[in-house]
This record gives structure tokens, C-alpha cells and sequence, in this order.
């Protein structure tokens, strides 16, 4: 059950939920309903998710009943947004947890889940075949010819990265590439990540965000002025669709509106 919905402007739209437990189900919800009326309009849907805590979550309940059986699996694609570089059977793996929490135990064919390549490639090479992938089998309906997902999810870290778009790093202006791979000094990482450009011409783009600790990074990506380099959550600004951030009451807790929610 949702608690309160606000208008942010071009900074989204914020549903406010109780906590993680209704997150889960809300984000079940909203990824159903905008994955049947893609299949409904043109047949196929296209889904990207992101690493973190809350797709798991979702994940759990889609592979339920009555969940599983209402997704028409054989006509979704699944991406992720961003991925570590670990062998797809670490738990760090996005796409190695997406599989093992929920996508090995629903009706998708396995050629419509597209893990990134991390292993016997190197990164640059591992990054033009997921762009080439995306390229390929996601519809290009924008002007400028970007493939274009019926949704994309994603999460906010504490810092304020989202998808593999961390504070200071260069792949937050890229304007050319859909898809890059990259170093991450302070994580001592490599990462694989959409750019802005693919991010933002999606139809729908959702943030999942929950927890105490998101709460002052989160007033600040949504009510403070534009640092998109110290803050690259607020690059996310869909060209021609939707932004919703879906969160919880405690990530709530500092924004403006926070008066105005349901206490407890
Ligand atoms: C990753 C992610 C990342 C994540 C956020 C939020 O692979 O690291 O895709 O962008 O979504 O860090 O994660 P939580 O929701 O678990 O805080």
C-alpha cells in the first residue's frame, strides 16, 4: 500500500511506502503492470535491473505464486543496468543473484536473460558486446536512435552513485557510449554501467530506495541544487518518460514532505 505520492517536478514523482517489506510488493506491482501493458501494446517488454538489496526483494515475491504465473515470460527481456566484475557465480554478481534468487526459478527462456560477460574478455571488449546485445534486440524509438526499455530499475547508494555511476567518475558525462566499462578508484574496482544517454530514454525509470541511512543523501539528490558529479543520481532525468522513486517511510524521513506521512 502506498502512503503518499509527491510531485518533484523534473526531479521525479516520490511514493512513499511503509518500509522494505512494501517496497518489495509495490516495486512487484509497478514492474508487472508496466511489463504487461509493454507486452499489451508491442508484445515484447524490455526490463533492466540493478544490483542492491531491494531487486532481490522483488525478486522473491515475483517467483511466487500468484506473481509468477501472472508475467508473460516468454515475451520479457532482462538486462541489468550495471554490473561488478566477478565471475557470474560470485555473490557480488548482480546478474549470478538475479538468476539464483529468481530468474532460474520462473518460465523465461534463458536466451531472453542477458548477464554481462566478466569472464575469459576484458572489460572494454565485455562492454561493446553488451552494447551490441542491447543494441540488437532492444527497439531504437527515440530520435536520436538510443534503444529505449519499457523500465529500467535502479538504486541509490549512500554516496549517491546509481546504476555503476560514481561520484567524480567520467562515464556520468558520456554522451556517446550506451554502455561502458571503468575503473573505480575508490572502490579499487572495475565496474560495467549504461550511461545517461541509455538510462534516460527509457519510458519508465524507477529507484528503489529504503533505509535510514539513505535518507540526508536523498534529500540532498532531490531537493538540493544540481551536483550531478558529486551526486550522479540526479543525471537520471528521462528524456520522454516516467521517473518514479519509490521508498520508504525511513528513507523518507528527511525530505520536505516528511511531515506530511502517516507515522510509525
Ligand atoms: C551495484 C548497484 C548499485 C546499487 C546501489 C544501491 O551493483 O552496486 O547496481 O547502484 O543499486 O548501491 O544498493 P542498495 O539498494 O542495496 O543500497
Amino acid at each position: 500500500m502506498i502512503d503518499a505520492s509527491f510531485d518533484y517536478g523534473s526531479r521525479g514523482q516520490v511514493v512513499v511506502v511503509r518500509d522494505a517489506a512494501e517496497l518489495a510488493r509495490e516495486t512487484v506491482d509497478l514492474a508487472l503492470t508496466t511489463v504487461i501493458a509493454a507486452q499489451a501494446e508491442r508484445r515484447w517488454a524490455y526490463a533492466a535491473l540493478s544490483g542492491g538489496s531491494t531487486p532481490k526483494a522483488m525478486g522473491e515475491v515475483l517467483a511466487r505464486q500468484p506473481y509468477r504465473d501472472l508475467v508473460a515470460w516468454h515475451y520479457l527481456h532482462v538486462f541489468w543496468g550495471d554490473e561488478r566484475w566477478v565471475p557470474l557465480k560470485s555473490p557480488e554478481s548482480n546478474g549470478g543473484e538475479a538468476r539464483r534468487i529468481f530468474l532460474d526459478y520462473v518460465p523465461i527462456p534463458a536466451s531472453q536473460v542477458h548477464t554481462y560477460e566478466t569472464e575469459g574478455i576484458d572489460p572494454a571488449a565485455s562492454a561493446q558486446h553488451y552494447t551490441d546485445l542491447v543494441r540488437s534486440i532492444v527497439p531504437a524509438e527515440t530520435e536520436g536512435g538510443l534503444p529505449r526499455f519499457d523500465l529500467i530499475f535502479l538504486g541509490m547508494g549512500d554516496d549517491g552513485h546509481t546504476a555503476s555511476l560514481f561520484p567524480g567518475t567520467t562515464p556520468i558525462h558520456e554522451e556517446k557510449e550506451i554502455v561502458v566499462a571503468h575503473e573505480v578508484p575508490k572502490l579499487n574496482t572495475t565496474r560495467l554501467t549504461f550511461t545517461p544517454p541509455l538510462l534516460n530514454a527509457a519510458r519508465m525509470i524507477v529507484f528503489l530506495v529504503a533505509g535510514a541511512g539513505k535518507a540526508e543523501r536523498l534529500k540532498e539528490v532531490l531537493e538540493g541544487p544540481e551536483r550531478v558529479d558529486e551526486l550522479p543520481s540526479q543525471v537520471i532525468r528521462p528524456t520522454n518518460g516516467e521517473l518514479i522513486w519509490l521508498v520508504d517511510r525511513a528513507a523518507a524521513a528527511s525530505l520536505r514532505i516528511a511531515d506530511e506521512l502517516p507515522r510509525g
